[in-house]
């Protein structure tokens, strides 16, 4: 029998109830929708509303029914309309009239919005616990590999020489960014909507600022439609994991390159690799490659809720139940490839002398060779159109600039004596390089620091 079923003359429709049901999904959130039962219940209890035997026996039940569901002594009831429904059924069956007092200046629109904030927030914390630990899997690497000279690429072609520290440093600091946007998702999301009601509000006496203050919310939301109509939550943390997702996709497209014969720049752990059931030699980057599309789906989750909000009238519509499949399916997703991410980095095994080779050719250090003539005092404009001449020369010569002549220097430019060959060094061009956020040794050293003081800072909070 329906708790709604007063106003009804039929029974449901058996595919309308399976069509209706969230409790598949929503189940998961049976922990805050009980905690948040129960700051109701306390509520009502201390500004008179229930009896402090009613709130006795209401908040006995409720913390009975947590312990059994976290047992596994109380199986959830596929039959059920949802989580909220499951619960106030449950209690009402195990403590009587007061059970049917729970509900009292509350609708389920407030307690659904309550619960998904409440859920929200936790999974935050577990989401940036797994990006500190990438971003620790990242200092470890970086700082072996601070001295490992790679080429750094522009539209895929060898640009300027860099290290691998460096470039994995990059990524640090969108996965910082991540890490405080989800907290930025966290802040705004902090004000509790319970006591929004329906849409309007009660006419009982309620104190929503203790309710708040007992969920550990910054304050009540201000506006009761917005507190029950609102799901920008959920697309805000939706949209921040689609960027660490894009994030992590880049990084991934860049592992399968590396790990090509193509680049061996890299070598994945065996434990971090598959083989084919055909072609014995392979050993294939399927984590990277895996993540790389889940990216799709996690962007997929964004999109449906945003287009399953952008219609609906005020306030609350049964749309807005989708937004729990799709929020969880993206928290799933990205936790998912978070802990298999961070171990794969932590273990692959750097080539370092592929990578230099790979350095050591496209001409990588033309830019140097034409700071060297500016540093003589030519413009740069000129020293570029000079080296352009001196890089064709040695393509149509079969040689690298490094490899020739002072003769064939200077017949391009007096400016150019003995040194020049050391300014075109590659570890020249690379330690040289220390503009602030640059590659050299001693930037690269500044940022590294910065990342750790970062992460100490993920430990304390
Ligand atoms: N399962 C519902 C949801 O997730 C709970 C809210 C139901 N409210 C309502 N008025 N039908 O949105």
């Amino acid at each position: 029998m329906k708790l709604w079923a007063g106003r009804f003359s039929k029974d449901t429709d058996s595919r309308v109830n399976d069509f209706n049901s969230s409790i598949s999904f929503d189940a998961r959130m049976y922990r805050e929708d009980i905690l948040g039962s129960i700051a109701h219940a306390t509520m009502l209890g201390e500004q008179g509303i229930l009896t402090s035997d009613e709130t006795a026996a209401i908040i006995g039940g409720l913390n009975g029914i947590l312990a059994d569901i976290e047992d596994g002594k109380l199986p959830f009831d596929p039959e059920a309309e949802d989580i909220h429904m499951f619960i106030e059924a449950e209690l009402t069956k195990r403590v009587g009239d007061a059970g049917k007092r729970l509900h009292t200046a509350r609708s389920r629109n407030d307690q659904v919005a309550l619960d998904v904030r409440l859920y929200l927030r936790g999974e935050i914390t577990a989401l940036q616990k797994l990006v500190a630990e990438l971003l620790t899997a990242l200092e470890q690497q970086a700082q072996a590999n601070k001295g490992t000279v790679m080429p750094g690429y522009t539209h895929l072609q060898r640009a300027q020489p860099i290290t691998f520290g460096h470039h994995l440093l990059a990524y640090a600091q969108m996965l910082m960014r991540d890490y405080t946007r989800l907290t930025d998702c966290t802040k705004r999301m902090n004000e509790c909507p319970l006591g929004s009601g329906a849409l309007a509000g009660t006419t009982h006496p309620i104190n929503r600022a203790r309710t708040a203050e007992l969920l550990g919310f910054d304050a009540p939301t201000a506006n009761s439609l917005d507190g029950v109509a609102d799901r920008d939550a959920c697309i805000e943390l939706l949209s921040a994991l689609s960027m660490v997702m894009m994030h992590l996709s880049r990084f991934s497209e860049e592992i399968i390159l590396w790990c090509s014969w193509e680049f061996k720049f890299i070598e994945l752990d065996d434990a971090y690799a598959t083989g084919s059931s055909i072609m014995p030699q392979k050993k294939n980057p399927d984590v990277a490659e895996l993540v790389r599309g889940k990216t799709g789906r996690v962007y997929g989750d964004l999109m449906g809720l945003l287009t399953a909000m952008k219609g609906l009238p005020l306030a609350y519509n049964k749309d807005m139940q989708e937004d729990k499949e799709a929020v969880f399916d993206a928290i799933d997703t990205v936790k998912l490839c978070l802990s298999t991410f961070a171990p794969m980095l932590a273990t692959l095994r750097v080539l370092p002398a592929n990578m230099r080779r790979a350095a050591s050719g496209g001409f990588i250090n033309a830019t140097d060779c034409a700071d060297y003539l500016t540093k003589k005092g030519m413009p740069f404009r000129d020293a570029y159109k000079i080296t352009g001449t001196l890089v064709a020369y040695c393509i149509e010569h079969g040689k690298t600039l490094e490899a020739l002549t002072l003769d064939e220097f200077k017949a391009h430019s007096a400016l150019f004596a003995e040194d020049v060959f050391t300014a075109i060094g590659l570890d020249t061009c690379v330690n040289g390089r220390v503009s602030q956020g640059g590659p050299g040794l001693s930037s690269v050293e500044v940022q590294l620091a910065a990342l750790h003081t970062f992460l100490q800072g993920t430990r304390q909070a």
